[in-house]
């Protein structure tokens, strides 16, 4: 069996309600897990608090078993182990594709493997598009360009918030067989999806409702 990389127990997060309800979820290593839900089940509100970007109201997070402090900030799992795919791309606008993707490693002055690097916009096709302005880029390309910057560090686990719900099939079905490929190179990834049939694409299904994750055999 595959070891543990993140466990959550009795996870709740509250606004003005309460979105996530004593809530668990381990993760082993090299998961491949879909997760639907509703629209304002708290989808979102979970991945921000799985990739240490969101704080919670009670509850543990354990990353390879030993429990996270919920005071600190993790800023360091995060940028080495943790690869955040947004829907809505998060790019700086005014800087070319090229920047935006290296911009992890300047504010944290760590290295990255550039051939690594090199191979991946070849894969994601973005190679031509590296001086351009991601402002001026179609949606597609803007997504293509934020998942190489989620990958800079090489990070074990990749957590995609509906990434190809703005994009066409042609980008979405690119984007899937990265993924593919990435879970074959013994990656974990964790992909919200509004889409049935790209959720089993996953190998674990989980939809989220009532504040809880239910585990699903069949989609
Ligand atoms: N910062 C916030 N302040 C107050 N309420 C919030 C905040 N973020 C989320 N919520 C509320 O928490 C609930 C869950 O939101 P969340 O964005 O996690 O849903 P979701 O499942 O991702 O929905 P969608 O499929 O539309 O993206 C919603 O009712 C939302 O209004
Ligand atoms: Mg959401």
């Amino acid at each position: 069996m595959n070891k543990e990389l993140f466990r959550i127990e009795n996870l709740v997060k509250r606004y003005n309600i309460t979105v996530l309800n004593q809530l668990n979820l381990t993760v082993l290593e090299n998961d491949y897990i879909s997760i639907i839900g509703k629209s304002g089940s708290g989808k979102s509100t979970l991945m921000h608090i799985l990739g240490l970007m969101d704080s919670y109201d009670e509850g543990s997070i354990f990353f390879h078993g030993q429990p996270l402090n919920p005071n600190s900030d993790h800023a360091s799992i995060r940028a080495q182990s943790i690869g955040f795919i947004f829907q809505s791309y998060n790019l700086i606008p005014h800087l070319s594709a090229e920047k935006n993707i290296v911009l992890p490693a300047v504010f944290s002055n760590l290295d990255y493997d550039h051939k690594r690097m090199k191979a991946l916009y070849q894969r994601l096709n973005i190679e031509h598009l590296l001086d351009t302005d991601v402002s001026v880029l179609s949606g597609g390309e803007k997504q293509r360009v934020a998942i190489c910057r989620a990958l800079l560090f090489n990070p074990p686990l990749i957590l995609a918030d509906e990434p190809t719900g703005n994009l066409d099939a042609d980008n979405e079905e690119l984007i899937f067989k990265l993924f593919k490929e990435l879970h074959q190179e013994k990656k974990t990834i964790i992909v919200i999806t509004h889409n049935q049939e790209r959720a089993k694409e996953a190998v674990k299904h989980y939809v989220l409702e009532g504040g809880k994750l239910h585990a699903k055999t069949t989609l």
